[in-house]
């Protein structure tokens, strides 16, 4: 039991997506990566979750550009968090896009997948495991912690067994809220090292100031390797800093020997950096949240309620929509709130609110109702699901939802060759995730090496940690027939939704 912990370091992806909205360029990053390499890192988290849509939209990076550039100045292995069957957008795509989603990515140096799905339904992870396997990388399966009369310690084991037999090289808890107490983080540990042979790993992050200890506590029951990242982009809505997670452990056994004459370093290049962005970061995403903890939802969805609820003006509603979202939660399964789901809840439980409960059912929670996005932890209430099936003029379905989806590749490949676009596996899979801002990418000259923090127009939720944003705009104009729209922003793409009444 004295082997080293892995420390993984998160400071290129989740950190920076946690602190200040994935803005962080190629161009920031790459002058720290020689140090960064050298400090003793398990593996560096680099790509995938928001910066390939963040990168794109709104530093005009090409994704797999950047992964080159950052992949061939570092030895250490590389990891990347993917959405399972969404790989890094908000819907199911292909399975022929996943594959070929994965493919690049392994040729392009990446090492280990992280894949996820925000319902925990495996099947919607299936085609990327297996993707991943065949094509020679590290596939580490998902479990997405989540806190629900139906998400038991047991269930979450039964999980990470059915993951390992799916072939997953290793297995993380995936805490996105930071709401795994200490204890359970250990006996979640404990039960998932006796059930499997494969290696477990732990992922959270500190808004309810819980992180570093729930990390000493799966450090002694046995977890492989944590994430950290460095300050300032580390702490708050961040993973816990990998100086401060050192100290913690002195004289713990398994303390790991990391360079931390290297790492303060790197606080200063990153201080740098930080500063840069400062229009993305916010004073709020650096404290501990205990509404967090009150509300048992991630720290992201707090910050959007706030914006959300104000452009609606409904302030004073923020106790009552707080309320509602157990109730969403219940009559939609228990789902996990994890991006998509987390945004998806949010905004219904506040149209909830808003106009009378179920009156106003956003598409993407029908959806849900219905299957699309996969099994639900628990049953759809009945009754909501026939609501869903009326408005939505759709049936539920039981089987995988990407099985309804055609192979998709040939048909981008003609469909970019028309634009004059180029038409390789790389511009695909980006194209049928992100259409418009591959377009726009081509449009545009390249940007001039101007100073990157002077990035274009600042995200209307410039300080929302991960999970990915999602906030709603003053509703525009007020349709007639009582229904209003709203400006829903996921990850930073922006959803213009009707939201009407069902009469
Ligand atoms: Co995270």
């Amino acid at each position: 039991m004295s082997k080293p912990v892995i420390f993984n370091c998160t400071v290129i992806r989740d950190g920076h997506q946690s602190l200040a909205a994935t803005r962080m360029s190629t161009e920031q990053i790459i002058p720290t990566l020689e140090l960064l390499d050298s400090v003793g890192f398990g593996t560096l988290e680099t790509w995938g979750g928001a910066t390939i849509d963040s990168g794109l939209r709104f530093l005009k990076e090409f994704p797999f550009k950047r992964l080159d550039e950052i992949r061939s100045r570092t030895k250490t292995p590389h990891m990347m968090l993917l959405r399972g069957q969404n790989i890094v957008a908000y819907s199911h795509l292909a399975d022929d896009v996943v594959e070929a989603f994965v493919r690049k990515s392994i040729e392009h140096g990446m090492n280990i997948l992280r894949i996820f799905d925000a319902l925990n339904d495996t099947r919607n992870m299936k085609c990327a495991i297996d993707a991943t396997i065949k094509y020679g990388g590290h596939a580490q399966g998902t479990i997405c912690y989540t806190k629900s009369p139906v998400h038991t310690i047991e269930k979450f084991i039964e999980m990470g067994v059915e993951l390992e037999k799916m072939g997953c090289k290793s297995v993380v808890i995936k805490d996105m809220a930071g709401l795994i107490p200490p204890y359970v983080a250990a006996e979640l540990v404990r039960g998932l090292k006796s059930k499997l042979t494969v290696p477990v790993w732990i992922h959270t992050h500190d808004t309810t100031g819980l992180g570093a200890s729930t990390y000493l506590a799966a450090i002694d029951a046995g977890v492989d390797a944590i994430d950290v990242s460095i300050v300032p982009f580390a702490n708050g809505t961040g993973q816990p800093d990998a100086a401060r997670m050192l100290s913690l452990l002195q004289g713990n056994p398994r303390r790991p020997d990391l360079d931390t004459a290297k790492l303060a370093k790197l606080a200063e290049k990153f201080g740098v950096i930080y500063k840069e962005l400062g229009k993305f970061t916010s004073h709020a995403n650096e404290m501990v949240d205990n509404d967090a903890l009150k509300y048992e939802v991630p720290g992201g969805m707090l910050s959007n309620f706030r914006t959300q609820l104000k452009d609606l003006k409904m302030e004073d509603k923020f106790e009552e929509v707080f309320a509602e979202i157990p109730v969403v939660r219940e009559a939609l399964g228990w789902i996990p709130l994890v991006t998509p789901t987390s945004q998806i809840v949010g905004t219904q439980a506040v149209m909830n609110v808003k106009f009378g409960r179920w009156k106003n059912f956003i598409p993407q929670a029908m959806d849900i109702a219905l299957g699309y996005y996969g099994t639900t932890p628990a049953p759809v209430n009945p009754e909501v699901q026939k609501m869903a099936e009326e408005k939505a003029k759709k049936k539920v379905i039981t089987c995988r939802p990407a099985d309804l989806i055609k192979p998709a590749m040939e048909t981008l490949r003609k469909t970019l060759a028309e634009k004059g676009l180029p038409t390789d596996d790389e511009h695909c899979v980006i194209f049928a995730m992100f259409p418009k801002e591959l377009e726009e990418l081509y449009k545009k000259p390249a940007p001039a090496p101007a100073p990157v923090a002077a990035a274009p127009a600042p995200a209307p939720v410039a300080a929302a940690p991960a999970p990915a944003p999602v906030t709603t705009q003053a509703p525009s104009a007020p349709v007639p027939g009582g229904a209003s729209r709203m400006i829903v922003e996921f990850g930073g793409r922006r959803h213009d939704v009707l939201v009407e009444e069902i009469a």
